[in-house]
């Protein structure tokens, strides 16, 4: 039996005195008022018990991580059609990268880059009544928590920097594969990206994929098959030109974000995430990802 507790501590322990702490993401100008020497985990096992060590109630900006939740959402209403628009390559390049995107006529390589969790959006900006409202309740619903929201502040400040966002959308349009008007999907797009969870919380929303689709309620939300096929995404091109690092390092499916959130999971066992907010030249949290590679090296448990 692995003592869990002791683990998460050994690893906040060595973690913290780790002076390399990465980077602050400052493209969004809003989340840089974060202090880099925040670290935090939590751990929920399927079978119930939940452990936590440092800042794992506090909250932070999940970013890219609510790629999974749009996606998850999307899935479970459109079906398999929704690949008719969109790939499940891992595309070996940054997030934002866009020469791709034109080179494949608009069709995203897959839904974590951001051009493809705009494609995504967009079908929910369709599909939605109440696109920012519903999808705030689908997370909600999921982690069993009303106190989840997004953080205005943040999305406005990526609708008057996220140029490259802008461009990707534009792109998409010119390929005919954005059907909503470029603002209205871009503004769901940055609210969905300016959510704050806790580790705690994050845990609570990515259970649904580790317990074969039956969130934390027991309730279903997606069919076996959707959470089998969005956990190999999340391996292949969670963490986008480093998905084989993270691969060979953590062994296990999980998705990143710039706010210095990661979360990770074994199907059936357990979901883990982490939150440092330094970042490295991928994009991903520095600390995050050793924290991981520590915890499945520690614990001998990984997808391989
Ligand atoms: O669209 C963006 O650039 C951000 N809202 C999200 C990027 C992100 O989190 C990439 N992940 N590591």
């Amino acid at each position: 039996m692995i003592d869990y507790q002791d683990v998460l501590n050994t690893i906040y322990q060595e973690i913290i005195q780790e002076t390399e702490k990465g980077d602050i993401a400052t493209y969004i100008p809003e989340l840089a008022n974060v202090d880099k020497s925040t670290f935090g985990i939590h751990l929920q096992l399927v079978s119930g018990q939940a452990f936590s060590v440092g800042d794992a109630e506090k909250k932070f900006s999940i970013q890219s991580i609510s790629k999974v939740l749009s996606l998850a959402l999307a899935l479970s209403r459109v079906g398999i059609d929704l690949w008719d628009r969109l790939d499940v390559e891992p595309s070996g390049n940054p997030f934002n990268h866009l020469s791709l995107l034109e080179l494949e006529k608009g069709i995203p390589r897959n839904p974590f880059i951001n051009s493809g969790a705009i494609v995504i959006a967009d079908m929910l900006v369709s599909l939605l009544e109440h696109p920012k409202e519903d999808f705030l309740d689908f997370v909600r619903d999921l982690t069993g928590d009303d106190t989840i929201d997004y953080n205005n502040k943040v999305a406005d400040s990526e609708m008057q920097t996220g140029f490259n966002n802008f461009a990707a959308a534009n792109l998409l349009k010119s390929f005919d594969n954005l059907n909503n008007d470029v603002a209205d999907v871009l503004d769901f797009y940055f609210h969905q990206c300016s959510l704050e969870m806790t580790c705690a919380q994050l845990t609570k929303a990515f259970y649904v994929f580790a317990n074969q689709g039956h969130c934390l309620k027991e309730k279903t939300r997606l069919t076996k098959s959707q959470a089998k096929r969005i956990n190999a995404i999340m391996l292949t091109c969670g963490f986008y030109d480093e998905a084989g690092e993270f691969a060979f390092e953590v062994g296990l499916p999980g998705k990143s974000g710039v706010g210095g959130g990661i979360v990770a999971l074994l199907p059936n066992e357990f979901v883990i995430s982490v939150w440092a907010p330094g970042l490295n030249e991928k994009g991903n949290s520095k600390l995050g990802m050793q924290a991981l590679e520590k915890f499945t090296t520690k614990t001998n448990q990984s997808i391989f």
